[in-house]
C-alpha cells in the first residue's frame, strides 16, 4: 500500500502527517479545500482541490491516484463555535464523514483513519483518560465526532471498512524545519497566543480561569507534539493493514502542564517577558485532560518524542519565521 489520500491534507496536523508519510515512503496525496489550509504547506506534493462533501470529485481523484487508504483531518474545531452553530459542525463533520465514507465503499477502499478528539470524552471522572472512560461530550463539536465514531463501528459490521480514531489531546508544535507549523483563523490555542504575545502581534496573554481546582488554579491539558501525532497515523495505518481490525486510540503525553506552567516555560525558552491577564473562565473548559496512552503504546508501539521544552521550541521557530 503506497497510495494515501490526506484529506485536509494543508490544515495544521495534515500536512505535518504528509510530510511524515512522504519520509516514509508513501505516496500522500492532498486532498483540500482550502477553506481553512494552506496550499503553501504542501507546496511540494501531489494537490487536489476539493470538499468531502462532494462525492463524484472524491471518486474522481480516488481512480485518478489509484487511492488505497485515506486519512481524513478536514474538520471544524471550535468548540465555542460550534455550541453557536451546531449546524455548520454536524453538515462538515458528521454528514461530510458519511458522504465520504460512502464513498470509500463504492470504490472498494478498505483502510481509513479517523482524526477524533479528547472531547468526545466530555467532563472527565478519573485524573487520566483512556479508552475506556465513558463518552459523553458536553458540547457539539465532541458530538460530531463521536457520532462518526460510531458510524465506523457500523461500517465495519455491516461493509468491513477498516478504521482507526485517534482522539488527539492538545496537538501543538511544529515541525522542526520552520517550514511549516499552526496557522488558525482565528488563532484561539493556547501556545500559538502566547508565544504571539512574546513577538509583539499581541498585547498579552489571558488566563482563562484562575480558581480551578488544580495547584496553581489554572487549567491543565496533555499537549503532544504535532510530528508524534503524524507519526502515530503511520503506525495506526501499518498496523491496520497487517491485522485487519478496527481500533481506537487515545493520543497523549501522559504529562499535564497548567496554563501558568506554560506561560512560564515559553517565557524561559523566548527569553521575552510579555505581560499576562488573569481572566474569567471560558464557557466549557475542563478543569484537567490528561490521557491515558497505555494503549497506544502497547499495540502501537508509539511513544512521543517531544517534550514540552520541544513543543515550545518548535512553535516558537514557526512563529519567529512563519510563511503562512
Ligand atoms: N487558554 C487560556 N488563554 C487563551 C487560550 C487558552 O488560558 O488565550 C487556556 C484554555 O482555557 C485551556 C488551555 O488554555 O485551559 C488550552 O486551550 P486551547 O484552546 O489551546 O485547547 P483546548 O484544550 O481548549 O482545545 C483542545 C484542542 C481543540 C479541541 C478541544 C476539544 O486544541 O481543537 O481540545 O476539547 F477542540
Amino acid at each position: 500500500m503506497k497510495n494515501i489520500l490526506v484529506i485536509g491534507g494543508a490544515g495544521y496536523i495534515g500536512s505535518h502527517t504528509v510530510r511524515a508519510l512522504a519520509k516514509r515512503g508513501y505516496n500522500p496525496v492532498v486532498f483540500d479545500n482550502l477553506s481553512k489550509g494552506h496550499r503553501e504547506a504542501v507546496k511540494n506534493f501531489p494537490f487536489e482541490q476539493g470538499d468531502l462533501q462532494d462525492k463524484k470529485r472524491l471518486s474522481e481523484v480516488f481512480k485518478k491516484h489509484r487511492i488505497e487508504a485515506v486519512m481524513h483531518f478536514a474538520a471544524f474545531i471550535e468548540v465555542g463555535e460550534s455550541v453557536q452553530n451546531p449546524a455548520k459542525y454536524y453538515q462538515n463533520n458528521t454528514a461530510g464523514v458519511l458522504n465520504l465514507l460512502q464513498a470509500l465503499i463504492e470504490n472498494q477502499i478498505p483502510y481509513f483513519v479517523f482524526s477524533s478528539t479528547a472531547a468526545i470524552f466530555g467532563e472527565p471522572v478519573r485524573e487520566k483518560i483512556d479508552e475506556t472512560h465513558p463518552q459523553h461530550p458536553i458540547n457539539p463539536y465532541g458530538n460530531s465526532k463521536l457520532m462518526v465514531e460510531k458510524m465506523l463501528a457500523d461500517f465495519d459490521v455491516a461493509y468491513g471498512l477498516k478504521s482507526t480514531a485517534l482522539r488527539y489531546f492538545n496537538a501543538s508544535g511544529a515541525d522542526d524545519s520552520g517550514e511549516i507549523g499552526e496557522s488558525h483563523s482565528p488563532e484561539t490555542h493556547l501556545i500559538p497566543l502566547i508565544l504571539q504575545t512574546a513577538i509583539g502581534k499581541r498585547k498579552s496573554i489571558k488566563i482563562f480561569g484562575t480558581d480551578y481546582p488544580t495547584a496553581d488554579g489554572t487549567c491543565i491539558r496533555d499537549y503532544v507534539h504535532v510530528n508524534d501525532l503524524a507519526r502515530a497515523h503511520i503506525l495506526a495505518l501499518e498496523k491496520m493493514e497487517k491485522d485487519k481490525v478496527s481500533e481506537r486510540f487515545n493520543l497523549g503525553s501522559g504529562n499535564g502542564y497548567s496554563v501558568a506552567e506554560l506561560i512560564a516555560k515559553a517565557k524561559e525558552i523566548t527569553g521575552v517577558d510579555f505581560a499576562v491577564e488573569q481572566a474569567p473562565r471560558r464557557a466549557g473548559d475542563p478543569a484537567v485532560l490528561v490521557a491515558d496512552a497505555t494503549k497506544a503504546k502497547r499495540v502501537l508501539g508509539w511513544q512521543p518524542e517531544y517534550d514540552l521544552t520541544r513543543i515550545i521550541q518548535t512553535a516558537w521557530n514557526w512563529e519567529q519565521h512563519r510563511k503562512y
